[in-house]
């Protein structure tokens, strides 16, 4: 067959080296968004009179035409026409015959591809906003179910203050508010127009790239038609967000696994996000939180690939370029995936307040309490640590707790000590009185929920 771009060639390749440089296998998820520039473009070339409107009306209808087929799926894409650019152009001219060809008049397949992919991003990050609101929800409404229930908090996943479960949670809500606000703060740089900027040098033709541009829903147009065509930052940046994104999510996910083991047992998963062995009957496997996990790992992949894909490539459009795409398909694919999910395995697992209660009533989680308790009384903090510590090891060689401790055996260590210990040893006291601004205690974790909300 014959190429679009025959015209200088004497012969044609191979088909497998025509496969090798066709990308229609995964462009043709850029067919509505090709399809829509294609209409602003030569809507503009009919206002410009750069087309007369006969010419214009023809190519109007084909193109609705083929929007309609693409939309039934019923558009049949050819590797021998290489990329979605010229296989919709191809069906263009079968459509309604060479007046086709008008078309591409003033524009180049490098700024049209590169327009393909901002329209793209620019529905896609729309929705990922959009769901990371809605899963910001959810961890909410949990959280404000969960602010007097009191949890182990952890540093080197050793036991180390007691804090209330909603405040862990919360922590979740700002990490993913932090990506939203990035997402959002990317798409001044994603709402930028680079049609028009031609091959790379622009065109001679009277074009109106303002009118393309308003067409289109465009707030900007690229300065400069050489790095109109050869920008993929705003790819890389939607990857890097992205990337940061699964790396909250699979911390996340690493937290539900290790909560969900008979160790911890602080949560229980929806039977609806677990999964069974084929072997072993009694087992109720974390599936979904693992992948995401896992998932992670390909999201960083797909930045660290566009980075070197980039990285040697002199102005302006080089093939490499097309190399953009399969990974960030396969990203906008796997964040909202990972999203949805994660919503529904948060809204539905079931929280054992009672397991946390006795997990935090079972250590020496409150040994702090004990320390800034001397310390409020006058001795220093180091010297208050050290005895507190001497408490702990006796307790741990009796196999009791702090709560356990006769007063007299403390007050062997510091005559500081007195009856009302007891109620600062108490977890939920530890978690109360932790007040300070942003805190875990119980008003401040209200107070968060709050501000929250007023972000929703
Ligand atoms: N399929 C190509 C890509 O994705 C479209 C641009 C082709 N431009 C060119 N000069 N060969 O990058």
């Amino acid at each position: 067959m014959t190429k679009l771009w025959g015209g200088r060639f004497q012969k044609s390749a191979e088909n497998w080296v025509d496969e090798f440089g066709a990308s229609i296998g995964f462009d043709q998820q850029l067919v509505m968004e090709d399809i829509e520039g294609s209409v602003a473009h030569v809507t503009m070339l009919g206002a410009q009179g750069i087309l007369d409107s006969k010419d214009v009306e023809q190519i109007l209808g084909g193109l609705a035409e083929l929007k309609l087929a693409a939309e039934a799926g019923e558009l049949e894409f050819r590797v021998a026409n290489e990329d979605i650019h010229l296989n919709l152009e191809k069906m263009l001219t079968d459509i309604i015959g060479p007046v086709g060809g008008k078309l591409h008049t003033g524009r180049s397949r490098n700024d049209q591809v590169s327009t393909d992919m901002h329209l793209f991003l620019k529905k896609r990050v729309v929705e990922v906003v959009d769901l990371i609101g809605t899963f910001q929800k959810t961890i909410l409404h949990k959280a404000e179910q969960h602010v007097e229930t009191i949890a182990p908090g952890y540093t080197h996943l050793q036991r180390a203050q007691p804090i209330s479960f909603a405040h862990h949670l919360m922590a979740y809500f700002w990490m993913l508010q932090r990506d939203k606000d990035r997402f959002n703060e990317s798409m001044k740089r994603i709402d930028i127009l680079p049609l028009g900027a031609g091959a790379m040098a622009g065109t001679t033709f009277p074009i109106d790239r303002e009118k393309t541009a308003e067409l289109l829903g465009f707030s900007d147009i690229y300065p400069n038609s050489m790095d109109a065509v050869s920008d993929r930052d705003f790819i890389v940046e939607f990857l890097s967000n992205s990337s940061l994104l699964m790396t909250h999510l699979s911390r996340f996910a690493e937290e539900i696994i290790i909560w969900s083991t008979d160790e911890f047992k602080f949560i229980e998963l929806d039977d609806a996000f677990s999964t069974g062995s084929s072997i072993m009957p009694q087992k109720k496997n974390p599936d979904m939180a693992e992948l995401i996990r896992g998932k992670t790992g390909r999201v960083y992949g797909n930045l660290i690939g566009l980075l070197t894909v980039l990285k040697g490539t002199p102005l302006t459009y080089n093939k490499d370029m097309q190399e953009d795409k399969e990974g960030m398909f396969d990203t906008v694919h796997t964040i909202l995936g990972s999203l949805k999910i994660f919503e529904g395995m948060v809204r539905t697992m079931a929280v054992k307040t009672e397991r946390l209660h006795q997990a935090v009533h079972s250590d020496f989680s409150n040994a702090t309490e004990l320390a800034d308790y001397l310390a409020a009384k006058g001795m220093p903090f180091r010297e208050a640590h050290e005895v507190t510590g001497k408490l702990v090891f006796t307790c741990i060689q009796r196999g009791i707790f702090l709560l356990d401790l006769p007063l007299v055996e403390m007050q062997n260590e510091s005559k500081l000590i007195e009856q009302d210990v007891y109620d600062v040893l108490a977890p939920e006291a530890a978690v109360r009185r932790r007040n300070s601004l942003g805190g875990t205690g119980f008003d401040q974790v209200r107070l968060q929920i709050e501000k929250a909300k007023a972000l929703l």
